[in-house]
């Protein structure tokens, strides 16, 4: 695996590939990788002959300054773990190479109201932060298409907005999510969580489980909603949404039975904290 630092030494490792007539695939990524984040690159490779991952923990899309120092680094691992699965290159580029001018954040596409919802009301500047740092990335690494996680739902959606909308060409692949045997989704913040957290956390996708067999027998979304957010009060959570809405618009879905929605992609979307932690989890319905 070779490892690039600059733009430069990720365009020499390219432009050899391009000259070999070798098409690469994309995964980003912040680092502290687990086996979700490999689960990407074995899906990229699947399909694609050559395989590149960045490494970088962007500055512009963390809205706490204790979350960002906080936010667990080991590039050694990474590079080591990444090179057993077979990438070919690690972008793992420093804030000066992302970010020659200044963290300023750059023009937005328009994303439809996308980016101020959920998780773009909860953490303000967000999914501008993402925008800007997958753009970059994006123009560095020049792929044909890009492999992310259905763990961050949300940001697959403003993503797949925001190509379309700056015409990146670029297909973007979002990978089930992957889970602990607990059921517990796979996270890079899991690693905050004492023994008896890790053990608690997975309430949240038996919640989610649940919830989907509330909707397939024709209760509505409100009324599950409800449960929902009780069980996991219940359970020692701080509950911040659990919410049927539209993968594609984040709107939440009418108070209707499943039957009836006629809407293509429902999704469960929920927020809660434990321990401190922020857990963020979703449940397909198609
Ligand atoms: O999902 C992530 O880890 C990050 O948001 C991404 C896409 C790598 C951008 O920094």
């Amino acid at each position: 695996m070779q490892i690039a630092k600059s733009r430069e030494e990720l365009s020499l490792i390219t432009q050899q590939w391009n000259a070999e007539k070798l098409e690469w695939a994309f995964v980003p990524t912040m680092g502290a990788l687990h086996n979700g984040h490999l689960t990407l690159v074995h899906e990229a490779l699947k399909h694609f002959p050559r395989v590149v991952v960045s490494v970088f923990v962007n500055p512009t899309q963390f809205d706490r300054a204790d979350d960002l120092s906080n936010y667990p680094r080991q590039p050694e691992k990474d590079a080591a773990l990444l090179r057993e699965v077979g990438a070919h290159a690690l972008f793992l580029p420093s804030v000066d190479v992302m970010y020659p001018d200044g963290t300023d954040k750059d023009r937005m596409p328009d994303l439809a109201g996308l980016d101020t919802k959920y998780e773009g009301a909860a953490r303000p500047g967000h999914f501008e932060g993402v925008v800007q740092i997958v753009r970059r990335l994006v123009e560095a690494v020049y792929p044909k298409a890009m492999f992310m996680g259905q763990k961050d739902a949300q940001q697959v959606a403003v993503l797949k907005r925001a190509a379309l909308q700056e015409f990146w060409p670029l297909e973007i692949h979002a990978v089930a999510t992957v889970r602990e045997s607990s059921g517990l989704a796979m996270s890079s913040r899991n690693s905050q969580l004492s023994q008896e957290g890790l053990t608690k956390a997975a309430t949240i996708s038996r919640v989610l489980a649940k919830a989907e067999k509330e909707w397939k027998s024709g209760k509505t979304p409100r009324k599950i909603e409800k449960n929902g957010q009780e069980t996991l009060l219940s359970a020692g959570f701080k509950p911040e949404y659990f919410d049927f809405i539209d993968a594609t618009t984040f709107d939440p879905l009418p108070d209707l039975p499943s039957a009836q929605q006629g809407i293509e992609k429902p999704l469960i979307v929920t927020v809660a904290w434990l321990e401190g932690v922020r857990l963020i989890d979703n449940w397909p319905l198609y």
